[in-house]
């Protein structure tokens, strides 16, 4: 900053305040942008591009979807209980708590579809057969009325691998 407060007054001195105004919007937002744009570290995605120094393309690869075993080793427990805050407007998660508008969801990694006792499913979640494993789960939750045509779960998924792996997590910790 010291620097900058050097560069501001020898401005003021050659060319006025009102240059000296524009440097200094110049020099805040070179900074602001400095921090705001800092790279996060993130699971890489999308496509790698190997360009020439010229800046010629000359390899644009498209990456291999994460998969879910990898996305599940990444998985964090604390966060997937945020991520459950999405859900949980109509699913409780408590043992022995009574459904909202969607069953409660406790034990229901390795539980039969359609199986709380009480609660209405629709038709299409009665007839999709098996128990929920970590992979049906996870397509379920990327798009429900792709997975299951007329399901009565009116959410319409989550986006980010890593927040469904998470809360996939903290499902299967609740048991
Ligand atoms: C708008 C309300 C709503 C939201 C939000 C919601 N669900 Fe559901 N969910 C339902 C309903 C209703 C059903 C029953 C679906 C049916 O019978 O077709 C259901 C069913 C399910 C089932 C199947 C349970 C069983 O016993 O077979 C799972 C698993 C599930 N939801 C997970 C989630 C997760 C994880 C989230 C958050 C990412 C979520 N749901 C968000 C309403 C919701």
């Amino acid at each position: 900053m010291k620097k900058i407060q050097k560069l501001l007054k020898a401005q003021i001195k050659a060319q006025g305040p009102a240059l000296a105004l524009s440097v200094a919007i110049v020099l805040v937002a070179a900074v602001a942008a400095n921090v705001l744009y800092r790279p996060k570290p993130m699971v890489k995605r999308g496509f790698e591009i190997v360009m020439a120094s010229d800046g010629k393309v000359l390899e644009k690869k498209e990456e291999k979807p994460i998969d879910l075993a990898t996305l599940m080793k990444a998985a964090d427990v604390d966060r997937g209980a945020k991520v459950f805050k999405k859900c949980a407007s109509c699913h409780t998660i408590g043992k022995g708590e009574a459904s909202k508008v969607g069953p409660n969801l406790f034990g229901v990694v390795g539980r039969k579809k359609a199986a709380f006792a009480g609660f209405a499913y629709s038709d299409a979640m009665k007839a999709k057969g098996g128990s929920w494993d970590v992979e049906s789960i996870n397509t379920f939750v990327t798009k429900p009325k792709e997975f299951v045509p007329g399901t009565k779960m009116a959410f319409p998924g989550l986006k980010k691998p890593q927040d469904r792996a998470d809360v996939i997590l903290f499902l299967e910790k609740q048991k």
